[in-house]
């Protein structure tokens, strides 16, 4: 008899936090890397959140709260939603978690069957299909193209959809291809959604403070009030916050799922830390200014890293709305050869050769379901990242 569970057998370690810890290893035996697989912003929690939860500890705030967020919370994230997104949600309708990756796994847990199917837009966050299939559903991913600058067309998730598909995980800006959906091309998916009652949106909102060039954000129960009742809004303060450590996400929806939601964590993990929901209030209401300075950087860093990853032979580097991620594709280098008489036969194989021969690490596009390409992290800093494009313009420069 197995002492594994089959659930647990359908899910892998996540590929992109093996890669950073790959990373990790190679650098403590005292080898030069540079990691640019790490999905966190590289700035530190603005300090009033800091202080914020200072105050927390010294108040005692330190005792289990209500299972799904405190009160004041709450309150902040219906503030959130309408100051924001216009949309309107009242407390009972808003969960909170340890981290956006909680609320989803709880949303998913609570209402995926066996057999059920859930869309999923490729490129996708690698944890999508893993939680869907640890809940014996079948992920069905929707293909994208470099040529569309991997967003997905209205046909492809007509075509998609069936009687069993039960969630179109919606995820924008997108982690891994920093792609964001304007209002226009959001609602050319909305339309074809509005026609399929059955199917349930869980849209992932998490980067959606970090986009560039004047990048108009939107979401989907925003851009479509007729498919409020079967959305999903979910978000959280890890990225545009840099708050990735202190583990709050949450998500607002129907109160029926919201209590649901609520149930499944109260057999689970009851509330997330007191002090981080404190945190988390004084994110959402306190100055906003340090969010567009960060922007700044990252966009100053896009620029840089998109324009040396197309003056690089054999790559073509689309340049994306938002998050801090690029997603090249490296088709120019299927069927090289390393200096060292290695074939290039993947982006598996490209990543793993790229971090051999000179110390950067990136995480293989076929992890995210797509390839061949790569993920690039440009949460790092500017010199860093100049120093580790010029390495992968060296590297595929010497292939034969
Ligand atoms: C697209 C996307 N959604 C959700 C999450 C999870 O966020 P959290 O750290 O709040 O669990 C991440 C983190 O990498 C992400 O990239």
């Amino acid at each position: 008899m197995s002492l594994l569970s089959s659930a647990l057998k359908r899910i892998k370690p996540s590929p992109t936090i093996a890669i950073s810890n790959k990373a990790r290893e190679l650098k403590a035996s005292g080898r030069d890397i540079i990691a640019l697989s790490a999905g966190e912003p590289d700035f530190d929690t603005p300090e009033n959140i800091k202080e914020a939860a200072i105050a927390a500890i010294r108040r005692g705030e330190t005792k289990y709260t209500a299972v799904d967020g405190i009160p004041e919370l709450k309150a902040a994230i219906c503030r959130k939603f309408k100051r924001e997104n216009g949309l309107d949600y009242k407390p009972s309708q808003v969960t909170v978690g340890t981290g956006g990756k909680q609320v989803l796994f709880n949303a998913l847990v609570a209402t995926v069957d066996a057999g059920d199917e859930v869309i999923i837009p490729a490129p996708f966050w690698v944890s999508y299909p893993d939680i869907v299939e640890f809940c014996g559903g079948t992920p069905v991913p929707a293909m994208t193209t470099l040529e569309d600058n991997f967003k997905l067309r209205p046909e492809v998730l007509e075509a998609a959809i069936t009687p069993k598909t039960k969630w179109l995980i919606f995820n924008s800006p997108s982690n891994p291809s920093g792609a964001a959906y304007s209002f226009d091309e959001l609602k050319a998916l909305t339309d074809v959604l509005v026609k399929h009652p059955h199917v349930w949106i869980l849209t992932d909102d998490m980067y959606e403070h970090l986009v560039y060039d004047d990048f108009k954000f939107v979401t989907p129960a925003q851009v479509e009030p007729a498919l409020y009742d079967r959305t999903l809004t979910m978000n959280g303060v890890s990225k545009a916050y840099c708050m990735t450590g202190w583990r709050i996400g949450y998500a607002a929806g129907p109160e029926a799922l919201i209590k649901a939601i609520g149930t499944l964590q109260s057999q689970s993990t009851s509330n997330p830390s007191s002090i981080a929901q404190w945190a988390a209030l004084e994110a959402l209401d306190g100055p906003q200014d340090f969010i567009a300075e960060n922007n700044k950087v990252f966009k100053e860093r896009r620029d840089l890293v998109v324009s040396m990853l197309n003056q690089t032979k054999g790559l073509t580097c689309p340049k994306p709305e938002g998050a801090f991620y690029v997603f090249p594709s490296c088709a120019g280098t299927i069927g090289k050869t390393t200096p060292t008489g290695v074939k290039i036969t993947n982006d598996e194989v490209f990543a793993t050769e790229l971090l051999n021969a000179e110390g950067v690490a990136v995480v293989h596009g076929s992890a995210f379901g797509l390839g061949p390409a790569f993920r690039i992290s440009y949460a790092t800093a500017t010199t860093d990242l100049e120093e580790a494009c010029r390495r992968i313009q060296r590297f595929c420069g010497s292939l034969g």
